[in-house]
């Protein structure tokens, strides 16, 4: 078995729960890295990496290190490997480059010469260059630069993994697909009971939790950057997709979406239509201010407005308070978790967390709070924060 070291990539915050779905998939030497984790496989695993981890944004295969001071030494190492192992003349290609070093401190200037070693390479060998194509190229080179040390890998993803196809609209803030099922994982839902996001916008989280609940892969809509290397093995390709699309599971709980806008609603059923999870997902245009539910508590994972947009700054706070006092007299039972980048708002849901998580939603910093709404006696514990909010996180 020819193994070899990848990287897959992630948002923060996600890091343990990709480690934990690398090795349900079986990964060797699996470790945490900042935004990422590094694993061992062969071209199977990279393949199933590819096609069913939900938490990942891309999977990187490194094919040299080396080490670089300046552009002039990144040109030569660039330089000393052969390209033609990878590209041909009518494929094209894109450069992203990431840069933490003292040395190279603008990363796009980084790609461009890395770009221009390739190009040259060509040019010398064929009189000819591939041409570069940002946005859907055939082959995607990732250069890391930290400090003095250069990693060059090939994305085997292609388009980010979190674009996985259903989505054809959405409407205002969604989130991206990575981050649902990361929250989703992270709520530690059973994926028996019940599941409902009041608040769901173009249906991401709700579609996330349908696929995870009958264990159907990520990616099963999609191809893959791989499909276009040299080394693609289309006979084991198959086989990992039909072990993976084997492993599908019935379930047997509801799953839930509500939303005040009836567009949106629209758009979360169309994109569940095309995600093939429609029959599972129970959508209602409704005011979650008088929405009760009647079916059996489970999970709630819901991303209510920040208030950039949709509500003024004098309407959010009195928006969170109303979200906890809903939750506390209608859900009792459920495990509510509530993703916000209003740092301020979600302390007046006016519960108590019981769990506190730290994540990005694209460049904005969010919690990730969970809410135990007891039945009976053990009420919902009040949050002693609400009158004098202090973040405690
Ligand atoms: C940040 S967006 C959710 C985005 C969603 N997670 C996605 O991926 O598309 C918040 C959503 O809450 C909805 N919303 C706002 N107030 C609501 C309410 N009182 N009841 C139900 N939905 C509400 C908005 O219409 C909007 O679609």
């Amino acid at each position: 078995m020819n193994t070899f070291q990848m990287t897959a990539k992630t948002l923060f915050g996600l890091e343990e729960v990709l480690a934990e779905e690398l090795k349900n998939i079986g990964a060797q030497d699996i470790e945490l890295l900042r935004r990422a984790v590094s694993f061992r496989g062969d071209q199977e695993m990279m393949y199933k990496a590819n096609y069913m981890l939900r938490t990942a944004v891309k999977v990187l295969k490194p094919i040299a290190t080396f080490r670089v001071r300046n552009e002039i030494q990144l040109y030569k190492s660039i330089q000393d490997i052969l390209w033609t192992d990878y590209l041909t003349i009518d494929h094209t290609f894109a450069v992203e480059a990431t840069t933490n070093s003292e040395y190279f401190t603008h990363s796009k200037y980084a790609a461009l010469k890395v770009k221009d070693a390739i190009v040259d390479q060509f040019r010398d060998i064929y009189g000819k260059r591939p041409d570069i194509d940002t946005r859907h190229p055939d082959l995607r080179i990732n250069i890391h630069i930290s400090d003095r040390q250069c990693t060059v890998s090939l994305d085997s993803s292609g388009t980010p993994l979190g674009k996985r196809g259903y989505r054809k609209r959405q409407t205002f803030a969604p989130l991206s697909e990575v981050l649902a099922a990361g929250m989703i994982l992270l709520s530690k839902w059973d994926q028996k009971s019940n599941f409902l996001d009041p608040m769901c916008g173009s249906g991401t989280i709700p579609i996330e939790a349908a696929l995870i609940a009958k264990n159907i892969p990520p990616g099963f809509m999609r191809d893959f950057g791989f499909e276009k290397w040299n080394d693609f093995d289309e006979a084991l390709w198959d086989k990992v997709r039909k072990e993976a699309d084997s492993q599908e599971k019935a379930f047997e709980g509801k799953i839930q979406g509500f939303d005040i806008e009836r567009s949106a609603v629209n758009i979360a059923k169309g994109n569940a239509r095309i995600a093939g999870v429609d029959d599972l997902i129970f959508f209602r245009n409704t005011d979650f201010m008088d929405a009760t539910t009647e079916i059996e508590p489970g999970t709630i994972v819901m991303n209510p407005p920040y208030g950039e947009r949709l509500k003024e700054e004098d309407e959010i706070i009195p928006f969170y308070q109303d979200i906890g006092s809903h939750l506390k007299h209608h859900y009792q039972g459920w495990d509510a978790w509530i993703l916000s980048g209003n740092i301020r708002a979600i302390k007046f849901v006016g519960l108590k967390p019981s769990r506190r998580i730290h994540l990005f939603n694209g460049p904005m910093e969010c919690k990730f709070h969970k809410f135990e709404m007891y039945r009976g006696s053990k009420k919902a514990v009040k949050n002693p924060d609400m009158t004098s909010p202090k973040d405690k996180s």
